[in-house]
């Protein structure tokens, strides 16, 4: 689906789910550079692929390739390594509440690396003005709006220079300003941090504005696949209702401000 070039995900004739399949046959495949939107209805199943792309669900059949290795056939070192090279935002912000922001970011680094603190403590510092947060270090997760958390979990799983990144649903419920300084972020993390992205919304200005391709999930499997501007054309009623119906709502409700 990229045309070539160098492949870091490959999911072959996927199967993910629980005791009973919630997705089936997903063929997929994220070339580096790319940005790619994985859209669907609620409870189509997004969060359970994204689970099983990352290590934490095991396939019900088919393989998941991570820069071109498979990784559920890895020794569990083998696959640490290689998610080591991976970083995710999840769908809720999972910052330890008890923790500074300056201690959530660097959490991967003193787990995964040996990088002396002050280095640890400039790179956080560094990467929270990446992500529109400089000078928050000392603040508590309780202590910042929705929208200043979704860029603090953004912030942590970018904080190894990941190749490949999972962002599930990074601005739902936020107004539409602090929605576009999100998808800013991303944007700069592929052009300066050099970030392979696959990005799960709903937000149709979100995904034209960041996605290079999408594909869309429905009835367990992969519904259509392309770019944003075939899939808007589209004639297919599940793909034509998900961009028109998105498209004639405002961009999220205003609940959270920044
Ligand atoms: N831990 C679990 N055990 C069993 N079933 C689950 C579990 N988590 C999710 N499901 C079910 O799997 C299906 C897909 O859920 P999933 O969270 O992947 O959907 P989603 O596309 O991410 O939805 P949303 O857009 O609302 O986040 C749903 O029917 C859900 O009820
Ligand atoms: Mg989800």
């Amino acid at each position: 689906m990229t045309g070539g070039g160098d492949i870091v995900l490959a999911c072959r004739d996927l199967s993910v789910g629980y005791e009973r399949p919630v997705l089936e046959h997903v063929d997929l495949s994220i070339g580096r550079g790319e940005i790619v939107a994985l859209l669907g209805g609620s409870g189509c199943g997004k969060s359970t692929l994204l689970r099983t792309l990352v290590g934490l669900l095991p396939p019900l059949a088919g393989t998941v390739e991570l820069f071109g290795r498979p990784l559920y056939e890895l020794p569990l070192d083998d696959r640490n390594r290689l998610l080591a090279r991976t970083g995710t935002a999840f769908q809720q912000d999972a910052l330890f509440g008890s923790m500074t922001l300056e201690d959530n970011i660097a959490l991967p680094l003193c787990e995964l690396t040996r990088v002396p603190a002050p280095v640890v403590a400039e790179m956080v510092r560094m990467r929270l003005a990446l992500v529109g947060l400089a000078g928050l270090e000392h603040r508590l997760p309780g202590e910042l709006s929705g929208g200043q958390r979704k860029r603090a979990a953004l912030a942590r799983a970018s904080i190894l220079d990941p190749e490949l990144m999972f962002c599930d649903e990074p601005s739902a419920g936020l107004d539409p300003a602090v929605a576009a300084g999100i998808d800013e972020t991303l944007l700069q993390f592929r052009a300066v941090l050099g970030i392979t992205l696959a990005v799960v919304s709903h937000e149709l200005e979100s995904i034209r504005t960041i996605a290079d391709r999408a594909v869309l999930f429905a009835d367990g499997g992969i519904r259509a696949a392309g770019t944003i501007d075939e899939l808007s054309r589209s004639r297919d009623p599940e793909v034509f209702g998900f961009f028109h119906r998105v498209a004639e709502r405002p961009r999220g409700p205003a609940s959270i401000a920044t």
